[in-house]
C-alpha cells in the first residue's frame, strides 16, 4: 500500500539528526527563523508588525481556502490573482489588483519548485514598494539556484508537516531588515516543551496507521466504517481549520525535526518522484506537470493532469495508493468567479502522487505494473 504520508515508525532518521536549524542556517544564515505550530499563524505575525488593517495581500488564485484566513484576521483583505498554464502569475490580472493599498503579493513554491515568475514578481513588489511573501508551505526542503525555497522574499513560511510524520510545525522566515526589527512574536510562536494529548494522540494514530498500511483489505473496510460516521465538513472549513491551528509547535514534532536524516528524506522523495515519471510515461490521459527535476528541489509529491481525474483515481485506489488526491479545494469566492478558469480546472484536474520518503521505490514499480495490465 501507497499512503498519504511518512510514519513516525519509519527509518528516515539518522543518529546525527542535523536537524531543521542547521539546514536552514547553512542555507539561509541571514534569515530570521521563528518556529510556529501552523504555517498561517506563523503568516499572521511575521506581517502584523508591519500592517495596518485596511489593506490588502494579493495572493493566488489556486490556493488552499484557509491560507488567506490569517490576513483576514490582521483586518486584509485578499485579492486573488489568476494563474496561467505554467502556475505563474498572470501579471496583468496581478498588476491590476495593485493599489495604494497594497502591503503584499505572495507567490507559492507549488509541490517543492519555485513558483514561474519569481522575479518579475519580486521587480513588482520593488516597483509597487510592497512586501513580497514567499510562501512555501509546499517543501522545506527545496534549494533552487542556491536559495532556499521560502526566502526569496521579505518573508516566507515553510510547513514541516508537509514534510515530516508531525502532528503540526512551520517556520516563519524574515528576510527584510525593517520586518526582522518590527517582528514581535506572539504567544504561538516556538516549540513547546511540554508533553500534550496532541502528542500522544499523534504517537497512537501514527501506530493505528501503521498497522492499517499492512493490509489494503483493513484499511478499505477501516476507511468505510468511518465513511459512515459523522460529516467532516468542518475538514474544509476555512475558519475552523485556522482556529485549530492556532498552537505553537508540539514537543513531539520538536523531537521528530531535530532527529530528521533530511539530507536521505530529500534523496528518497526525488527518487519517487523519478519512478513515478516512469512508471506513468506511456499515459495518454496523463501529463506530468514537471519534466525536469532539477538539483536541490526536494519534490512534496509528483503532480500530473489527468484528463479523467475521477477514473485514475480509482484505478490508484485499487492498486493500493491511497495517498493521491486533487488539490486544492479552491475558496468559494474564487470557485464561483469567470477571472480563474485556469486555477478552476486545474484543482479539478491535477492529481498529486505521494512521493514520500516511507515509500519504498520499488512499490509505485509494482504499481505501475499493475497500472499497465
Ligand atoms: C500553499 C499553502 N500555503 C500555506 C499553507 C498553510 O500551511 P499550514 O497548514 O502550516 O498553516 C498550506 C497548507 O495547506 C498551503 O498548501
Amino acid at each position: 500500500m501507497i499512503s498519504a504520508t511518512p510514519s513516525v515508525f519509519d527509518t528516515s532518521f539518522s543518529r546525527s539528526g542535523t536537524g531543521i536549524d542547521a539546514f536552514v542556517d547553512r542555507h539561509a544564515p541571514d534569515v530570521r527563523t521563528t518556529y510556529y505550530g501552523a504555517g498561517k499563524v506563523a503568516l499572521r505575525d511575521g506581517l502584523a508588525g508591519v500592517v495596518d488593517a485596511g489593506g490588502n495581500v494579493i495572493v493566488p488564485s489556486y490556493l488552499s481556502p484557509a491560507v488567506v484566513e490569517p490576513l483576514y484576521e490582521l483586518g486584509l483583505e485578499s485579492r486573488f490573482y489568476a494563474i496561467d498554464e505554467s502556475l505563474a502569475p498572470d501579471f496583468a490580472d496581478l498588476e491590476d489588483r495593485i493599489d495604494d493599498d497594497t502591503v503584499a503579493i505572495m507567490s507559492v513554491n507549488y509541490f517543492g519548485f519555485p513558483q514561474p515568475g519569481l522575479e518579475r514578481l519580486a521587480a513588482l513588489t520593488d516597483e509597487y514598494d510592497c512586501y513580497h511573501i514567499d510562501d512555501n508551505a509546499h517543501s522545506p526542503l527545496s534549494v533552487h539556484d542556491g536559495t532556499l525555497l521560502g526566502t526569496h522574499g521579505d518573508l516566507g513560511i515553510t510547513t514541516l508537516r508537509k514534510l515530516l510524520p508531525v502532528p503540526d510545525g512551520a517556520l516563519l522566515y524574515c528576510a527584510d531588515e525593517e520586518l526582522r526589527e518590527r517582528f514581535v512574536p506572539s504567544s504561538l510562536a516556538g516549540r513547546s516543551d511540554r508533553v500534550a494529548a496532541t502528542d500522544c494522540r499523534f504517537v497512537v494514530t501514527s501506530l493505528a496507521e501503521s498497522v492499517l498500511e499492512t493490509s489494503q483489505s483493513l484499511h478499505q473496510s477501516v476507511e468505510a466504517l468511518l465513511d459512515d460516521g459523522p460529516d467532516d465538513s468542518w475538514s474544509v472549513d476555512p475558519v475552523g481549520r485556522y482556529e485549530a491551528a492556532k498552537t505553537p509547535m508540539s514537543k513531539i514534532s520538536g523531537i521528530v525535526v531535530d532527529a530528521a536524516d533530511l539530507v536521505g528524506i530529500r534523496t528518497a522523495r526525488r527518487e519517487n518522484f523519478r519512478a513515478w515519471r516512469r512508471v506513468l510515461d506511456s499515459r495518454d490521459d496523463l501529463s506530468p506537470f514537471y519534466e525536469a527535476l532539477p538539483a536541490g528541489i526536494s519534490p512534496y509529491e509528483f503532480p500530473v493532469r489527468a484528463s479523467e481525474p475521477a477514473a485514475f483515481l480509482a484505478e490508484l485506489e485499487d492498486c493500493g495508493v491511497v495517498g493521491a488526491h486533487t488539490w486544492p479545494i479552491l475558496r468559494e469566492s474564487v470557485r464561483e468567479s469567470d477571472a480563474y478558469e485556469t486555477a478552476i480546472r486545474y484543482s479539478q484536474e491535477v492529481v498529486g502522487l505521494p512521493v514520500h520518503q516511507g515509500i519504498d521505490p520499488s512499490s509505485i514499480e509494482a504499481v505501475g505494473d499493475r497500472l499497465r495490465r
